[in-house]
This record gives structure tokens, C-alpha cells and sequence, in this order.
């Protein structure tokens, strides 16, 4: 068997009384594309900082590429690229100097050739002399990511590289993602955009509450859970809710497979008097089972 990319063993962190992470066990291959799903808080950022040696676990294991984060620490990190989900940079520097600086850290000396290529694919040439504190939120967001590429890491992690990034530079950063992955860089990506990760991500683990409570390959969470939706919107939506539909907005939504169960729950609907006054059918999608994974969980 391959070594993979990342291990994860019944790792646990503990802040105090809170515990961030609660005994995680992971294992993503060499090459794949794989999302790390979660609310705020459910320890998705804990887990990669200690993938990156800035959180020491208080149990467990964690490796990379085979290279225990622990006691072979600099060779873990070399093969591991992190793109952080805060903004964090000294703003003296301009783009290409905080590139060089960054390639020194990991001991690559003449590194331009590398840093233009990153610069060109991110569309970045044109700051690559501009300080970084002139620069707006979208475009540090994308140096963040030419940062954490310029050693060349066979794994790069993705901690909500698209948090308020507008969605043309979203599309752009996707793409080039995409294209390290078909290069055969392993992808660990965590977001809040749900169909993002239903696009991009071959495998999906879900976190609450520092544990892993859903992991599977997307097509099969998709196909596992209620596999359609119907939306209503209604006068009484306390009394769809009743029914065991979910609220999103103004809308009460229900999961279906078979277009049978449709009819059944319009008409209890009318029984109940909610009073339907616009409805719509959906696909499957992530969102959904995002929700009611968590629910269950
Ligand atoms: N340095 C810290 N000190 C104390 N608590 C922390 C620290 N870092 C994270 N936490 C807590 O750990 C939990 C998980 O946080 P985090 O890993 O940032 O979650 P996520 O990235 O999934 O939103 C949260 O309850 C958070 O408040
Ligand atoms: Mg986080």
C-alpha cells in the first residue's frame, strides 16, 4: 500500500476544559481532493494547526507523507503547504520579497523561477512589487496561497481560502487548485460553501464538536441521505415544520427519494392547513446533508 498523504490517530486537544479535539482518526490518500467540513468551533483549524506543528495535540498522532509531525517535524513540514484561514503578514514587505523570505525559511535559495510561475498562475504579477499592506483583502487572500506553495509541498491544506473573497477571484483560485491537483498535489480544503466542496472534493469528512461524525466519498453522502428536496413556502410554517420539515429562510424544506412521497406531503400539508404558497424541487445536494448530518449527530 501507498504511504498516505496524511494520518491522523486518536488525536484529542484540550483548552483547559474544552476540547477541541475530541480523539481524531484520518487517513487521506496521495492525490486525492478531500473537504473538511464543520460549523465554527467544530475544530477543523485545531486540526490542521496541528498538522502543521503550531497546536501540540495532547494525545494521538499526526503524519505527513509518512514524516511523524512530532519527532520528524522538519520533513513533515516540508511536504505540507498550509494556506491559513487568517490574514496574518508583515506589511513592510512587498509580494515577492515575503515569497523569497518564505522560500529561505524552508532553505530554497534561488527560488524566482518557481515564485513567478506561482505569481502568474494567481494572477499576481502585477503586486508582485507592491506592499502588502496596500493590497485588499482578495489579493493578500491569494499570497497567502502563493506562501503556502513556494517549497513545493506534495500536500497542501486550504483553511476557508475563499472566506470573503468575491467570486470571480473564488472561480481563478478553484481553477489553479484543480490544476495543482491534477498535478498530483493531495487537496485538504475546508469552506463554508457547501457546493464548492460538493464540486471540487472526492471525499468529505464532517466535523462537530472536535469529531469526525460523517466521512465518506461525496457521491455516497449524497446518495445516503434523502436524495431530493421539496420546498414550500407556506402561510403557517410552524405547522410544516411539524411535519418534519427543516427551515431555510422564508422556505420549510423535505428530503424525498421516490416522486410518491411528494404527493403524500402536499397533502398533509393541505390537512394541516398550512396554506402552501409556492413550491420548488431540488436535487440533491451537500447543503442538505450537511444539515442533517448535524442534526443527527
Ligand atoms: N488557542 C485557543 N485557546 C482556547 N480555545 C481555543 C483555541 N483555539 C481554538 N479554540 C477553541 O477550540 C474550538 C475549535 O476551534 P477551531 O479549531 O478554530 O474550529 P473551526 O476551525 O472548526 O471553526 C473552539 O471552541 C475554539 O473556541
Ligand atoms: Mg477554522
Amino acid at each position: 500500500m501507498t504511504l498516505p498523504a496524511i494520518r491522523v490517530r486518536a488525536v484529542t486537544k484540550c483548552y483547559g476544559a474544552l476540547q477541541a479535539l475530541a480523539g481524531i482518526d484520518l487517513e487521506v490518500a496521495q492525490g486525492e481532493f478531500f473537504g473538511l467540513l464543520g460549523p465554527n468551533g467544530a475544530g477543523k483549524t485545531t486540526l490542521i494547526s496541528a498538522l502543521a506543528g503550531l497546536v501540540r495535540p495532547t494525545s494521538g498522532q499526526l503524519e505527513v507523507m509518512g514524516h511523524d509531525v512530532a519527532t520528524d517535524y522538519r520533513n513533515a513540514r516540508l511536504r505540507l503547504g498550509v494556506v491559513p484561514q487568517e490574514l496574518v503578514f508583515d506589511p513592510f514587505f512587498t509580494v515577492r520579497e515575503l515569497l523569497r523570505i518564505q522560500s529561505g525559511y524552508f532553505g530554497y535559495r534561488h527560488n524566482d523561477d518557481w515564485i513567478d510561475e506561482i505569481l502568474h498562475h494567481l494572477d499576481l504579477i502585477p503586486k508582485a512589487d507592491a506592499n502588502m499592506r496596500t493590497l485588499s483583502g482578495g489579493m493578500k487572500r491569494r499570497v497567502l496561497v502563493a506562501q503556502a506553495l513556494v517549497h513545493r509541498p506534495p500536500v497542501i491544506v486550504l483553511d476557508e481560502p475563499t472566506a470573503g473573497v468575491d467570486v470571480e477571484l473564488r472561480q481563478g483560485l478553484w481553477q489553479f487548485v484543480k490544476k495543482l491537483n491534477a498535478d498530483g498535489h493531495t487537496i485538504v480544503l475546508t469552506t463554508h460553501y457547501l457546493e464548492e466542496a460538493q464540486a471540487l472534493c472526492g471525499r468529505i469528512a464532517m466535523m462537530k464538536a472536535g469529531r469526525i461524525v460523517a466521512l465518506d466519498t461525496t457521491s455516497h453522502l449524497l446518495s445516503s441521505f434523502a436524495s431530493r428536496s421539496l420546498k414550500v413556502r407556506v402561510e403557517l410554517g410552524d405547522v410544516a415544520l411539524e411535519l418534519g420539515g427543516t427551515a431555510a429562510g422564508e422556505w420549510v424544506e423535505f428530503g424525498f427519494d421516490e416522486p410518491g412521497e411528494v404527493e403524500i406531503l402536499l397533502a398533509r400539508l393541505r390537512q394541516a392547513g398550512a396554506g402552501v404558497l409556492e413550491l420548488a424541487v431540488g436535487g440533491a445536494d451537500l447543503e442538505r446533508v450537511f444539515v442533517e448530518v448535524m442534526r443527527r449527530a
